[in-house]
């Protein structure tokens, strides 16, 4: 995402077992910013193969609200992993936004299947590069090479995975995604700042994994409020209950998005001949220069990608002074 590219929202990204019918047929209504059809932990060892074929006929005769589509594949350890890709992807590439891959712990693995996805594209006919990778933090390891794995170009986002990263670190709460009795700060704080910084560092998406208490949604939101507040672009919802909170928890708000735009056309204005030719000056109150301009485009191109409109401008000076005369 360079400065001015409109990002993917993923406020709300809904895990879709990809062996339910129900599951799938449901998921298609529901108001989010992506689902994600699942081949991974949510489908029985069984049942996966039978799963690849239902994602790729609900991907080829389905249509959903959510603008943004990924499949989650097994991880590389698996003997699954390859065949999800070649069959998902060679029978319904063009629908499909991104691949997410789990348990991600090495650039190597990200590669393998960049690699993977451009032969199959090529073969195929698809754009090569369109379709995206979003790679899930889910071990130690994987968080100690979170850098080089957000490096790879065809990344999107890194994603965390509380659930599998608990077990990892032997992390002493059952509860996905809540904080561990007998530690009075934020257990999770530093894996979501190395994430986030890793993400950033490249130029990336940030998202937070599931809560597992699905009928707990003041939980679901504090949990969210923790990540929204760092920086963190969105996270993921296991049922209906928690769709609401997740796009209001990760929403630009009106006054922000107001703002984000009014430093923009006044940093703009002021930074032209028109204006003066000045790098520093006051908007109302604050003091603007280049490094407010910076902390305004991510959150002006979040709002409009949300469809907002602003409710207040930035008039020039001069136009007033005009207005007046
Ligand atoms: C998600 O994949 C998790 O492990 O939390
Ligand atoms: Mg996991």
């Amino acid at each position: 995402m360079n400065d001015q590219t409109m990002p993917r929202l993923r406020r709300s990204c809904l895990a879709v077992p990809g062996s339910s019918d129900k599951m799938i047929a449901k998921s298609q209504g529901l108001q989010v910013d992506q689902i994600f059809l699942d081949l991974e932990d949510s489908v029985a060892p069984i049942a996966k193969d039978d799963a690849r074929e239902r994602v790729v006929e609900a991907l080829l005769t389905g249509e959903w609200l959510a603008p943004t589509k990924v499949v989650r594949v097994n991880d590389v350890s698996t003997p699954w992993a390859y065949q999800d890709v070649v069959r998902v992807v060679e029978g319904a590439g063009a629908e499909i936004d991104c691949i997410m891959l789990p348990k991600v712990e090495s650039a190597a693995q990200v590669a393998w299947l960049d690699i993977l996805l451009t032969q199959i594209e090529k073969a195929r006919g698809l754009q090569v590069g369109r379709i995206g990778i979003e790679a899930q933090i889910e071990s130690a390891e994987g968080l100690v090479h979170v850098d080089e794995i957000a490096a790879n170009p065809r990344v999107e986002t890194i994603v965390f995975g509380p659930a599998d990263f608990m077990a990892s670190i032997n992390m002493r709460s059952l509860v996905v995604g809540d904080q561990p009795p007998g530690y009075e700060a934020d257990a999770y704080h530093y894996i979501l700042m190395r994430i986030l910084m890793a993400a950033r560092a490249h130029k990336k998406q940030a998202i937070d994994g599931p809560y597992g208490r699905i009928q707990d949604v003041e939980g679901y939101t504090r949990a969210a409020q923790r990540s929204a507040a760092l920086g963190f672009d969105g996270k993921w919802v296991l049922h209906p209950a928690q769709i609401d909170a997740a796009n209001e928890t990760y929403a630009v708000s009106q006054a922000d998005y107001d703002r984000a735009e009014q430093i923009l056309q006044a940093y703009e204005y002021y930074t032209s001949a028109a204006g003066g030719g000045l790098g520093a000056v006051m908007l109302g109150d604050e003091m603007i220069d280049e490094a407010s301009r910076k902390m305004a485009v991510p959150i002006a191109l979040k709002g409009r990608a949300a469809g907002m409109s602003p409710t207040t401008t930035f008039t020039p000076p001069a136009a007033v002074a005009g207005a007046r005369a």
